[in-house]
């Protein structure tokens, strides 16, 4: 049984200094939730292949829950998205104000990493984590598509340059979830990649179903700000919503074959987890 919430639980921050809510604020968007789809992609590999491991892994899960949950609070920021609401509550920068909410930013950013050095797993592999994280989580990865997304507004890309966008600003985590998960159990380094690839696939899926849901949903279905990618090169305004579920359909389609060539027992534990998300634009 994979007990990751209350991994996190006992990982906030418990000792709070004389700010009179900087922890508070840190700790309240982790806590609001949201579908911790990042650390269970990494836990279900490492429970498929080494179920004894699990406890180590919920430092890396956590870190990067704590990666993506930053780029969300940042992402709703007034000089990005302007958002609202987030995980069903108001967002960080609305309960509190800008400073706090891009300085949980930056502390959750580095927390992140604190965990991967903290974890009780090998040297090797925390360099390797490490490494992961920070490549797709930064310069060439999620900071790199944030910016395009930011610059890009009211700026029409082409189909190509959408999908370079997609890629870095979510799937490269989404792929960094899966192959860190590998590597922690010490899975080869072509199965490392063919997963990694598989979650590319995976995440830019990820993403054009959220550019659906924010054209299909309400606010309060969604937990978050929706209608709001008017500005954006989202899937839905380059292609129109019929043709992106169109895409998205055909890229879960591809995705079900090459998951089909996955051993047995990661097929059996990841299979719940993805096949739910496979069809996120259609619930
Ligand atoms: C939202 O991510 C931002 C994207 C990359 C699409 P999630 O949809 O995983 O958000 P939470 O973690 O469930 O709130
Ligand atoms: C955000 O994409 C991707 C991140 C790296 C946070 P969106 O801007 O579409 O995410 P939502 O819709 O606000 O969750
Ligand atoms: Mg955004
Ligand atoms: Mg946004
Ligand atoms: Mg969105």
């Amino acid at each position: 049984m994979i007990e990751f919430e209350k991994f996190l639980q006992n990982n906030l921050i418990k000792n709070p200094s004389f700010h009179p809510y900087f922890e508070k604020a840190t700790n309240e968007m982790l806590l609001a939730g949201g579908k911790r789809f990042r650390p269970m992609l990494l836990l279900k590999v490492v429970e498929a292949y080494n179920p004894l491991l699990i406890e180590g892994a919920y430092y890396p899960a956590l870190a990067l829950e704590c990666l993506h949950t930053y780029s969300l609070i940042h992402d709703d920021l007034p000089a990005m998205d302007d958002a609202n609401l987030r995980r069903g509550h108001p967002t960080l920068h609305k309960t509190y104000d800008e400073v706090t909410a891009i300085l949980v930013g930056d502390g959750l950013n580095t927390y992140a990493f604190e965990l991967i050095t903290v974890s009780p797993l090998h040297n090797d592999i925390k360099v390797a984590l490490t490494k992961e994280l920070a490549q797709n989580g930064g310069l060439n990865g999620m900071v790199l598509g944030q910016a395009i997304d930011c610059y890009f507004e009211n700026k029409p890309l082409n189909l190509d340059e959408v999908k370079f966008l997609h890629i870095h600003k979510t799937a490269k985590l989404i792929a960094a979830s899966l192959k860190m998960g590998a590597i922690i159990v010490n899975l080869d380094k072509n199965l490392q990649e063919k997963l990694y690839n598989f979650g590319i696939d995976l995440g830019l899926l990820f993403q054009i179903q959220d550019d659906i849901l924010d054209e299909t949903k309400s606010s309060e279905e969604a937990g978050k700000d929706t209608h709001n990618d008017g500005d954006k090169n989202s899937f839905v305004n380059l292609l129109g919503l019929q043709k992106s579920i169109e895409e998205a359909d055909k890229l879960a389609n591809k995705l079900e074959k090459e998951f089909e060539s996955f051993d047995e027992k990661l097929r059996q534990n990841l299979k719940p987890l993805i096949t739910k998300y496979l069809k996120r634009h259609k619930q």
